[in-house]
């Protein structure tokens, strides 16, 4: 029997929120990003939900106009570690670029983080769009990759980190004592890997974890992002305005994967979204308009800036047509700065007018409880989505879903009332990664 489709969620955590000026709102603590404490709180919340994980997103280039939690915020594979400790259920997905690191490194310090927490790891692979990454990392702007060699080198640095994890089989650490053999030495395996850009010989000094790897989740709507998605992801974090993008979107990957020989199902699209919720439509409003006030216009356009690599948008004139900005953009979020521009054109809307949506976007799911559930649902069953990732950028956004909406999917049979498994790989039901050493055995003594 095929177990029913369930609803997955992700608790994007971060701090004083993704918005400019959330952290002035009374209820918000403004040390929020760099607050253990606050992350705890957070993580318990979310376990308390059942939801699948926490996620943390992640940048490596800061300028004065830079979002407050983009200014001071922890390390992705530091602060899951301390949540590692504290929770017991609930995956741990970080955000780390595979532009600016090394496959061996990071392999080794996600096996890491899913040893700690007994298989609860992924990892959130990112390119890195903005340019500036390259000067801190000792090289020069014009050395920032530019979009299709960063996904080139993404894959294969999934190849190599996939295969760093296979160094050792399951059973491979025999430490019997009596024998005084501590591993099986044909258990281990020596990757020796030699590509375009990387040369990695292995193996990794870390075994295999209870959930076998760490998952993989990918971050870009490009046709790059999405064929990446497709062959190397077992989840895709994403983005869309309305049911019928979310639906375009969610065919295509799955359908791309396919294509791969993979089962639709072994990928899962999971867009975020940012859901204001209230007793009634109206405190809903009205906790979006506290947010919304908050933001001045060159904030705003500060915010959409970063967007297209930190262009200034203040040289325009705010109440004409958007700007024609030709490929500004391309090289950086491409999936969103293409988004913006055609939403731009298709409502005719002026800079003031995307500058502010950007900044302060209306979320769709917003009202009363009821109707948030709702609309989860309909996303849901639609094939908009598998889950989502819940970010919070109203006070207590997590405790209203988790409180409120969260048993009204429950009581709907479509989420889970209780963990039925303990790695992050069975909450999100995907299968075990065998070792491709095992594997490559097992075809051949067949
Ligand atoms: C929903 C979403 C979330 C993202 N999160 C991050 C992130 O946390 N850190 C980061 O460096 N880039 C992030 N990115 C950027 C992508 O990883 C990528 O570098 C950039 O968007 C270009 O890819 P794309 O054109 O395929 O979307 C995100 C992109 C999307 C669409």
């Amino acid at each position: 029997m095929t177990q029913k489709r369930q609803l997955k969620f992700g608790a994007l955590i971060h701090g004083v929120g993704g918005h400019i000026s959330g952290w002035r709102h009374p209820e918000i603590e403004p040390d929020a990003s760099v607050n253990l404490s606050f992350y705890i709180a957070q993580a318990l919340k979310a376990e308390a939900g059942k939801f699948d994980l926490v996620f943390i997103a992640d940048g490596l280039y800061i300028n004065e106009k830079s979002i407050p939690h983009f200014l001071n915020r922890f390390e992705p594979l530091t602060i899951l570690s301390a949540l590692a400790a504290v929770t017991e259920r609930i995956g741990l997905v970080g955000t780390v670029s595979t532009s600016y690191s090394e496959p061996f490194t990071v392999a080794r310090q996600f096996a890491s983080l899913d040893h700690i927490s007994q298989g609860r790891a992924g990892w959130n692979v990112v390119t890195s769009p903005l340019e500036g990454s390259a000067l801190n990392f000792s090289k020069t702007v014009e050395q920032h990759p530019d979009h299709a060699t960063r996904y080139r080198n993404a894959s294969e640095y999934l190849e190599v980190a996939k295969g760093l994890w296979d160094s050792w089989e399951d059973d491979a650490f025999v430490r019997d004592k009596a024998s005084g053999i501590f591993f099986d030495p044909k258990k281990l395996h020596t990757l020796n890997h030699q590509g375009e850009f990387f040369s990695v010989q292995g193996p990794l000094n870390v075994g295999r974890s209870k959930q076998g790897q760490p998952v993989i989740f990918q971050a870009g709507s490009s046709d790059a992002g999405k064929d990446l998605a497709a062959s190397s992801a077992d989840a895709i974090f994403t983005g869309h305005p309305t049911l019928e993008d979310a639906q375009h979107f969610y065919q295509d990957v799955k359908s791309r994967a396919q294509a791969r020989g993979r089962h639709p199902d072994e990928l899962l699209v999971l867009p975020g979204i940012g859901p204001i919720i209230g007793s009634t439509d109206e405190e809903a409003e009205r906790k979006y308009e506290e947010i919304a006030n908050l933001v001045s216009i060159e904030q705003a356009l500060n915010y959409l800036g970063r967007y297209y690599d930190h262009h200034d948008f203040s040289q325009y004139s705010l109440d004409d047509a958007f700007p024609d900005l030709g490929d500004l953009g391309k090289n950086s979020f491409r999936s969103t700065t293409d988004r913006i521009k055609k939403t731009a054109e298709d409502k005719k809307w002026t800079l003031r007018q995307v500058a502010l949506q950007e900044a302060t976007p209306r979320p769709l799911f917003i009202g009363a409880v009821e109707k948030v559930a709702n609309r989860v649902q309909e996303w849901f069953e639609n094939r908009g989505a598998d889950g989502f990732i819940i970010s919070s950028n109203v006070p207590k956004g997590l405790d209203d879903f988790v409180d409120h909406v969260i048993p009204i999917l429950q009581q709907r049979g479509l989420y889970r009332t209780e963990y039925d498994a303990d790695t992050l790989r069975g909450h999100l039901g995907l299968s075990f990664p065998e070792n491709r050493y095992v594997k490559t055995k097992e075809t051949i003594t067949q």
